[in-house]
């Protein structure tokens, strides 16, 4: 059994960012990065998991280990893309040297999904732009009419974040450096990573997880992005997720229901070496990106309610099991207490003079957050065995936090009227 219930998660060792999410024969597809043998992040590979619904999971073998020259400390993060009948995977092959690291964007290919080989003459792209140190990483490829496209994260030589283009009339190249697509303003980031970039909604999306960020929240790292309209000129920095929990987020393009998919890594740098378990990190749950009133917006997608088992009305003094979803709405942003709390840990969700304030206690956290609101409509919490996602206004504002609540959870609420609890599906119910 792997940690968690219902959440994509690895079956043994450390995992952090989402990696080459797509559609393929069928069924979609998620890679993630992995340590299948150590809870460290010594000997990263791509773990990969399948689903026709999103929702039920298939594990499949790791389609990516170091075992080059070229990636032999590190298959680090990437994309992928179908070319013909074949699935590409673009990823950074990371290789330590006696002073710093060399980082290069390398290939794989599969006919089938399950076995991927590495091509033969990687690495594709072998040094960063002039302008760039060797902090060079995470190639998130496309197609555009015939030409493909990648944008590569890395760091200037002045040590700011920024995200580079390279295009190519072929997947297996040559590729060539095309420009500069951002680079960070101070204190905008130190290096970007995961860079990601897309149209939604009519306007151009960057969407990265920048580190070094100049501020001690979330300890310097955290997933932001940028809108712009054409052409893309990218000022106004915005933070995707208010928990701490939230980084490397990647996206992709769904063919069968036409919306754009986003996965982020369950954790943080610095903050999950902190736990000491067998299996961890995990993925959050996969969410639909919109552009509303200026923002990104995340919300729950719609399959997410196929988990839904028992329904119990929310009520003071009940007792709920671990992996649950309580759901309610709220009128005119009035005053409202939701307390979830075991015997290691509690998790609070209060509104009073339209602020949210959220607090949580384990063993490892304590932390309050509080955020102004102009509106409440419908507060919707997801809990699996000590992750929880809380979604504000479906996707408005988004808090993905871990915090320990394991075990029978007891309930105190104020304020709440129609709440409702769902006992969700977990475990062999999920994966095959
Ligand atoms: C982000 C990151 C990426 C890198 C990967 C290594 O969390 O540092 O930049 O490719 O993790 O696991």
């Amino acid at each position: 059994m792997t940690r968690y219930g219902y959440h994509i998660a690895p079956q043994q060792g450390w995992s952090n960012d989402p990696n080459g999410l797509c559609y393929f024969q069928g069924r979609y597809h998620v890679f993630f990065q992995n340590n299948p043998l150590e809870t460290n992040t010594k000997t990263i590979g791509w773990a990969h998991v399948s689903s026709v619904d999103l929702i039920h999971w298939k594990r499949e073998p790791m389609a990516l280990m170091p075992d080059q020259d070229y990636d032999q400390d590190g298959c680090f993060s990437g994309s992928a893309i179908q070319v013909g009948e074949a699935l590409y995977l673009l990823y950074t092959g990371h290789k330590n040297l006696a002073q710093d690291y060399a980082e290069t964007q390398c290939l794989a290919v599969s006919q089938d999904a399950v076995t991927f080989e590495k091509f033969e003459n990687n690495p594709i792209i072998t040094t960063p732009p002039t302008g760039n140190t060797h902090r060079f990483r995470d190639p998130k490829v496309w197609q555009e009419q015939e030409k493909f496209y990648a944008v590569i994260g890395g760091e200037s030589r002045e040590n700011l974040g920024q995200v580079n283009l390279y295009q190519s009339d072929s997947i297996t190249g040559p590729w060539e450096y095309v420009r500069q697509v951002a680079q960070a303003q101070t204190g905008q980031g130190t290096m970007w990573e995961c860079p990601d970039y897309f149209t939604l909604d009519g306007k151009r999306v960057l969407l990265i997880s920048p580190k070094g960020l100049d501020t001690t929240y979330k300890g310097g790292f955290d997933t932001t992005y940028f809108l712009s309209d054409e052409p893309a000129c990218f000022e106004e920095m915005q933070v995707l997720d208010a928990g701490t929990d939230f980084y490397a987020a990647a996206t992709f393009f769904d063919p069968i229901k036409q919306r754009r998919l986003v996965w982020g890594w369950f954790g943080l740098p610095g903050e999950q070496e902190k736990e000491s378990q067998q299996q961890v990190g995990a993925l959050t749950l996969p969410r639909e990106l919109r552009i509303k009133e200026g923002s990104l917006w995340m919300q729950p997608i719609a399959e997410l309610c196929e988990l839904r088992e028992q329904q119990q009305n929310l009520a003071n003094g009940l007792v709920i099991a671990e992996t649950t979803e309580i759901i309610f709405q709220s009128k005119n942003l009035s005053a409202f207490t939701l307390k979830l709390s075991t015997e290691q840990a509690s998790y609070q969700i209060s509104c009073a003079h339209q602020q949210l304030t959220l607090e949580i206690k384990d063993a490892l956290r304590d932390r309050i957050d509080k955020v102004s609101l102009d509106m409440l409509e419908e507060v919707r919490l997801f809990l699996d065995r000590g992750l929880t996602e809380l979604f504000i206004n479906n996707g408005q504002l988004t808090f993905t936090n871990k915090c320990e609540l394991r075990g029978p959870i007891m309930i105190e609420t104020n304020g709440i009227t129609n709440g409702k609890v769902y006992l969700l599906a977990s475990d062999e119910k999920i994966w095959q």
